[in-house]
């Protein structure tokens, strides 16, 4: 029997997981369960509520277990290199679920404050406002504030990195030291990277969470999340937590859907990468923009930590175009082969303008004192001909030229 660690990344992100041979039929990928209910040998029978082991092949009734999200599950964990991996109807439905696991009135999470808008939302609204427990929010590029942040009753460290729109880093393995020192969980949302860049549980982290969603289906086609970790007990009131108390579990086609997009993951993030280099050299030099944020470009001011912590420097990056949003809407709306949609991590290049869409909720002020100006926009590099994708960027510099009553500088100025 081949143990997961006998496989290479590339070779268990194609395979892992999956019992095609099981089916009898010569198949060789697994086919979707759709089944919501299974017969069971008898009425006392072990399989019961949650107690069937899909490892041993039990499956009782579709919200409690299900043989491809089964299979996903077996995948995402391998690739995380994590001994239980959960699969969920959303990355919100993984954190969430993480959050319910992890904390109770009157405890304490210290999270980054350039976290993905809706999970810094859950925080506020649903544990601060509702459930009491408390939140800082602090600058996690430096690891003294995080280490400032903590209280006897922090229960939970929560980080993202690089962060959602700004591609600003924390330093994984040294906020790992902080949270054990404190007897806090630590948790780490890795969609931006994904495992094939970025292996948390590796630099100390006790739970990675994602939205499958992005990289890991990679196709723009589901919507999906997971949460991976060691901890036997931690699982177990995650599963509980899944299966019977919030029913949020991965349905079969999207479990499907994200073994077959997990199957191409490391040569996709090799293009998103490569591209993404060349998007933001383009950039940088381009007199309409005011700045770039890429953590492959080494005037990212941590730089460094990401040529340490990650193996690759991702296909998300974001910059600030000249002038107001009035340019940046001119810039997006002219272009033609990048999509206008919110959302990243697929095959196809996307853009969005965070203040206007995706961290529209957050008050102005707020907002800029984060850094997230009227004319951020943050890109999605896909894997199409960088060739293209660089036609099309100079097609919103040139509508934002025609828009401007101002001056604005020429393309060789
Ligand atoms: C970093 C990050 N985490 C979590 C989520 C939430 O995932 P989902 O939309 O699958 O619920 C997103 C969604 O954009 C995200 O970007």
């Amino acid at each position: 029997m081949v143990d997961r660690d006998d496989h290479r990344f590339p070779t268990r992100a194609v395979s892992w997981g999956e019992h095609p041979e099981e089916t009898g039929a010569g198949d060789v990928v697994s086919p979707i369960h759709l089944a919501s209910t299974y017969a069971v040998p008898g009425i006392d029978s072990e399989f019961k509520l949650d107690e069937a082991d899909p490892d041993a092949g039990e499956f009782l009734y579709g919200r409690l277990s299900n043989p491809t999200r089964h299979a996903v599950e077996q995948r995402l964990a391998a690739l995380e290199g994590g001994d239980h991996g959960l699969a969920f109807a959303s990355g919100t439905a993984a954190i969430s679920t993480l959050f319910f696991a992890t904390l109770t009135p009157g405890d304490h999470v210290v999270a980054f404050d350039d976290l993905y808008a809706g999970t810094r939302r859950m925080l506020e609204t649903l544990f601060r406002d509702r459930l009491a427990v408390d939140v800082s929010f602090v600058d996690a590029t430096d690891t003294d504030n995080v280490a400032d942040a903590m209280r006897p009753e922090t229960e939970l460290v929560y980080m993202e990195t690089p962060t959602n729109p700004l591609l600003r880093l924390c330093d994984l393995a040294a906020i790992a030291d902080v949270a054990a020192a404190g007897d806090a969980a630590f948790a780490v949302d890795n969609t931006f990277c994904s495992p094939a860049l970025q292996n948390p549980l590796e630099l100390g982290a006790d739970i990675v969470a994602h939205s499958t969603t992005k990289y890991l289906n990679g196709h723009s086609d589901s919507i999906g999340g997971a949460l991976v970790m060691d901890d036997d007990d931690l699982a177990e009131e995650c599963y509980h937590l899944q299966r019977v108390l919030l029913g949020n579990a991965m349905a079969p086609f999207d479990a499907y859907m994200t073994l077959r997009g997990t199957k191409t993951l490391p040569m996709r993030m090799r293009q998103h990468e490569a591209s993404a280099r060349e998007i933001a050299a383009f950039l940088d030099d381009h007199p309409l923009v005011e700045a770039v944020h890429y953590p492959g470009l080494e005037s990212h001011p941590q730089h460094e930590l990401a040529s340490e912590q990650m193996a690759g420097y991702g296909g998300m990056l974001s910059f600030e175009l000249v002038g107001d949003m009035d340019d940046a809407a001119a810039f997006l709306e002219a272009l033609s082969t990048i999509t206008l949609a919110v959302s990243l991590g697929g095959v196809e290049s996307l853009v969005e303008l965070p203040a206007g869409m995706t961290h529209e909720p957050i008050p102005k002020a707020e907002r800029e004192e984060l850094g997230i100006t009227d004319t951020l926009v943050r890109m999605s590099v896909g894997v199409e001909a960088v060739e293209d994708l660089l036609a099309d960027l100079e097609r919103g510099f040139a509508a934002m030229r025609e828009l401007s009553e101002r001056p604005l500088p020429a393309a060789d100025d």
